[in-house]
C-alpha cells in the first residue's frame, strides 16, 4: 500500500462566533496562507508520530495529541482497520489555540491522509463527522463551523450545521494579528453559557443581533460594501465583549487596527486571546496596516485577500 496525503487550511470567523452555538448564522473565511499537510502510510512496526509537537511512538504519543489521536483512530475505525499500525507525519504552519481552526484543520488533514492509506474514499459527510469526532475531543460540543471551513476553498455561509457558498463582490483583503495570547475557547463557550443562564434576556438579545448582522453582512459581502462590512465587524466586537469573550490584548488590537487605517475590526474565533481580524480598504493599506499592528505588539501577521467573482 502506498502512502496518502491530507491537506487543510486555516480558517477566520468573519462574523457568528458564539451566536452559532444558539444556532445563529455565521460568515467564515478561508486563509490560503496557513495550513496543514499529514501524510500516513503503513508503519514497519507499531507507528509513528511525527509533528512538531511530538515525535515518537504512537503508544507513547502524551494526551496534548488527542485530537490526532482521536482522528486517526475514527479514521481508522470508519475505514474498517481498527487496528492498522501507520506512521503519521504531520506538518502545520498554522498557530495553535489562536482562533484559526488548528484543531479541526490537522484532523482534516491526518483524516484524509489515514483514510487515503486505507484506500478508503470517504464521501464530504463522512469526512465532516470523523472531523466532528475530534473536534468534540477537543472543545466538547463545536458547533461544526471549523470542520466545515477548514475543508472549503471559498467564503462560507454556515447555518444549523450545513454550508453555501457566499458570493462575494470584490476582492476583500484583511488583515490578521495574533495577540500570543492563547485563546481559550471550550472557556470562553462556558462563559457564554453561564451568563445565559443569569441573564437569558440580554445575552439571547445579543445573540439575535449577531445573528441579524451576520445576515445583512452576507448582501454586502456580494456587493463588496467595505464600510458596511467594516461597521458589522465593530459591532460584533462590541458584543462579543458584552458576552465576556474579550480581552485587553485583542482590544488593544483592535484599537491599533482602526488608527492604522482599518475599515473594522474584531476579535475572531473562540475569543479571550487568540486573533483579530480587520478589514483593509486594499493590499496597499493591507501592508501598512500590518506593519501598524506589528509595532502594536502582534506576535504574528497575516494578510488574507478574499477572492471576488469577476
Ligand atoms: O476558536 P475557534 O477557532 O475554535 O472558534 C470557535 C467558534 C465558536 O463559535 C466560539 C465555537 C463553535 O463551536 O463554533
Amino acid at each position: 500500500e502506498p502512502g496518502a496525503t491530507g491537506r487543510a487550511g486555516a480558517k477566520a470567523i468573519l462574523l457568528g462566533e458564539h451566536a452559532v452555538v444558539y444556532g445563529r448564522p455565521a460568515i467564515a473565511i478561508p486563509v490560503r496562507a496557513l495550513g496543514v499537510e499529514a501524510h500516513a502510510r503503513p508503519a514497519d512496526d507499531r507507528g509513528h508520530l511525527s509533528s512538531t509537537l511530538y515525535h515518537g511512538p504512537i503508544a507513547q504519543a502524551p494526551d496534548r495529541l488527542g485530537v490526532t489521536l482521536t482522528a486517526m483512530r475514527a479514521a481508522l475505525a470508519a475505514a474498517g482497520r481498527p487496528g492498522a499500525a501507520l506512521d503519521i507525519a504531520i506538518e502545520s504552519s498554522i498557530p495553535a489555540e489562536r482562533g484559526l481552526g488548528s484543531s479541526a484543520a490537522v484532523s482534516a488533514a491526518v483524516i484524509e491522509a489515514v483514510l487515503g492509506a486505507c484506500g478508503f474514499a470517504a464521501d464530504d459527510e463522512t469526512m465532516h463527522e470523523l472531523i466532528q469526532t475530534a473536534e468534540r475531543a477537543a472543545h466538547g460540543a463545536p458547533s461544526g463551523l471549523d470542520a466545515r471551513t477548514v475543508r472549503a476553498r471559498k467564503a462560507v455561509w454556515f447555518d444549523r450545521g450545513r454550508i453555501e457558498p457566499v458570493s462575494v463582490g470584490d476582492d476583500l483583503v484583511f488583515v490578521i494579528a495574533d495577540t500570543g495570547v492563547r485563546g481559550r475557547t471550550r472557556e470562553a463557550v462556558a462563559a457564554v453559557a453561564h451568563r445565559r443562564e443569569k441573564d437569558p434576556r440580554g445575552v439571547e438579545s445579543a445573540l439575535d443581533e449577531l445573528g441579524e448582522l451576520a445576515t445583512a453582512l452576507r448582501r454586502d459581502v456580494s456587493t463588496a460594501d467595505r464600510d458596511a462590512i467594516g461597521s458589522a465587524m465593530n459591532r460584533a466586537h462590541e458584543l462579543l465583549n458584552g458576552l465576556g469573550v474579550g480581552d485587553p490584548a485583542l482590544d488593544h488590537l483592535v484599537h491599533a487596527a482602526m488608527a492604522g487605517g482599518a475599515l473594522g475590526a474584531k476579535l475572531t474565533g473562540g475569543g479571550r486571546g487568540g486573533c483579530v481580524l480587520a478589514l483593509a480598504r486594499d493590499t496597499a493599506s493591507a501592508e501598512e496596516l500590518g506593519g501598524r499592528l506589528t509595532r502594536a505588539g502582534a506576535a504574528a501577521v497575516w494578510t488574507t485577500t478574499v477572492e471576488g467573482v469577476a
